[in-house]
């Protein structure tokens, strides 16, 4: 079982985690989900992929249909959750993120690396979430004028460690992620 110490080494550990989700499509950090706050006032919980993650500017990278209603969600309020649990280490991850959402050309860059297979999440007919009569009632036309690419600027991070004795601590970006240890 692992322990820690200080609060470094535990957010150190966590990031090593958090990497994983990109270089090991095995690891369970590869599919964070992704909470917004619905504008009906109720969360929205989802599982995404995640496409990047980047320490030295603690940034994760999402990509999405700018015609989910995540984007809707996201308009509204930018503000934004990430939960991953990882059962190998027992360790949870939740962060507060800013979302900021980028669209049109801006994106092309970011398409031109998008697997022509992969690129049917972008841009169905008719557009997610809508009711259809069918399971099938759909098509997949791939646009990237539907493509979305969210950069989420993470804020806080809160990591839970369970073990013997459980460890919990809170790391916020405007301390220089200088964290404070939490009884869990
Ligand atoms: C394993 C898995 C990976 C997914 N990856 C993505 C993704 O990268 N981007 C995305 O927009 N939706 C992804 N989805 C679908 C979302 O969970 C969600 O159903 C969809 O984005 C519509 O969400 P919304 O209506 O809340 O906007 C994934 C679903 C699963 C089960």
């Amino acid at each position: 079982m692992k322990v820690f110490h200080k609060l470094d080494d535990f957010l150190d550990f966590a990031w090593v985690q958090i990497s994983r989700g990109k270089a090991d499509k095995k690891s369970p950090a590869r599919h964070p989900t992704f909470i917004t706050s619905n504008t009906d006032g109720f969360p929205n919980a989802r599982t995404l992929v995640m496409r990047q993650c980047d320490r030295e500017n603690n940034q994760i990278e999402f990509h999405t249909d700018t015609d989910s209603c995540k984007m809707l969600s996201l308009k509204e309020n930018p503000h934004a959750g990430i939960h991953i649990w990882l059962p190998k280490v027992n360790l949870q991850i939740q962060m507060d993120v800013d979302v900021e959402i980028k669209t049109g050309e801006i994106t092309i860059p970011y398409w031109n690396n998008v697997p022509t297979n992969s690129r049917t999440a972008y841009g169905s007919i008719p557009s997610p979430g809508t009711v259809i009569k069918n399971p099938f009632d759909y098509e997949y036309a791939p646009d990237q004028k539907r493509f979305a690419v969210l950069i989420c600027h993470i804020q806080t991070i809160q990591l839970l460690l369970l073990g013997d004795k459980h460890i919990r601590a809170k790391f916020k970006k405007e301390t220089n992620w200088q964290g404070e240890w939490l009884s869990p």
